[in-house]
């Protein structure tokens, strides 16, 4: 009988196109359910987060023009200030509400040569809240110098780009946890929409785990043993609201880029697996690697370290004007 239902279930999974809109209808509504509401964020404490990041990160962009238009963002500020109240009613301070305020007291600054363009009440406010929580400098702007690129080159990068490949015959040199973490930090620089940092990097250190989760990955074979560490990268539904069902996975592709290349920058070999599988199957997954059902699967990455002398693939790239197209 398991037989007979595991065959049903290939044959519709692979054979045919059911599965697949299966899997994207079970995606919408993995979507439906845990990505928050824009006008009401509610009090789940992730949810409320990123809410207040995403109208923190437009307040603070906003200061970032060229020219901002005095008294800007009133309304929104107010809406931020009562959310972010309402975030320190249920969670108590911390880092985000530190953001928060941190921000307000830039635009407070910026409007200290215009103070006309802020009605009092809301002045008031504004300072008010302000002056609960210290300094931190953690939000809004910082002052950068052209000559600061100067150290830079388009030729270095394009060096150190074409030598990263995918490497799928590692040494079986052992990688510490602290290299990963310190190798994750540095690539945590990665852009994301609204500064939501929707991400989440799953670390594996157990040889047998590595090997189990691995066995649910389709592109692995043969070089399985060789694998040291593996991260899966995942994308927090909870990060994302109305129409941004795609953002998750343009920003954790980002997130994913930026550590291979920090792994490339330490010396380390490392190889993305695709994670693209029916809905069903990423569940199993996600159960066996402990990942929450809010988080959608972008990509494992295996690590391991660099052997003296080894073959990659060519991957030859198209030609440029295959690609690049002047409008
Ligand atoms: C999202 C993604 C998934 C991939 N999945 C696999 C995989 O499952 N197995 C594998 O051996 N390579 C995988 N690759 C590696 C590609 O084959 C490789 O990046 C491509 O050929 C270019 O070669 P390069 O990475 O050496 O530049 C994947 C790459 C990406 C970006």
């Amino acid at each position: 009988m398991n037989w007979l239902i595991h065959k049903i279930h290939r044959v519709v999974f692979f054979r045919t196109p059911i599965g697949e809109v299966w899997s994207i209808l079970y995606g919408l509504y993995l979507h439906l359910r845990f990505s928050f509401n824009d006008r009401s964020p509610g009090k789940d404490r992730a949810k409320l987060t990123y809410y207040l990041t995403k109208h923190c990160h437009i307040l603070e962009k906003g200061l970032a023009l060229p020219a901002p238009r005095a008294g800007f963002g009133q309304k929104q500020i107010i809406d931020l200030i009562e959310k972010t109240r309402s975030y320190e009613s249920l969670h108590g301070k911390d880092t985000v509400t530190k953001v928060v305020r941190d921000t307000i007291r830039e635009y407070i600054s910026f409007h200290e040569k215009n103070p006309h363009a802020l009605p009092r009440e809301f002045l008031c406010l504004i300072l008010g809240f302000v002056e609960e929580e210290e300094s931190a400098g953690k939000g809004g702007l910082k002052t950068l110098e052209k000559k600061m690129w100067g150290s830079y080159s388009l030729e270095t990068f394009k060096h150190f780009l074409t030598c990263r490949h995918s490497v799928r015959d590692f040494s079986n040199t052992p990688i510490g946890d602290a290299t990963i973490q310190e190798i994750v930090h540095v690539a945590l620089n990665t852009p994301s929409v609204c500064n939501r940092q929707g991400w989440m990097i799953h670390y594996y250190n157990n040889e047998a785990e590595i090997k189990t989760l691995l066995g649910y990955q389709n592109g692995n074979a043969g070089f399985t043993d060789c694998i040291n560490r593996l991260l899966i990268v995942t994308g927090n539904i909870k990060a994302f609201t109305r129409y941004e069902h795609n953002q998750l996975f343009v920003d954790g592709g980002l997130l994913s880029m930026n550590i291979m290349l920090a792994l490339h920058s330490a010396g380390l070999g490392s190889c993305p697996l695709n994670t693209c599988m029916p809905s069903y199957k990423e569940e199993i997954l996600k159960k066996a690697a402990k990942i929450p059902m809010n988080e959608k699967l972008i990509m494992m990455i295996a690590v391991g370290s660099l052997k003296d002398k080894f073959s990659v693939t060519q991957s030859d790239r198209y030609e440029l004007d295959h690609v690049l197209k002047a409008h």
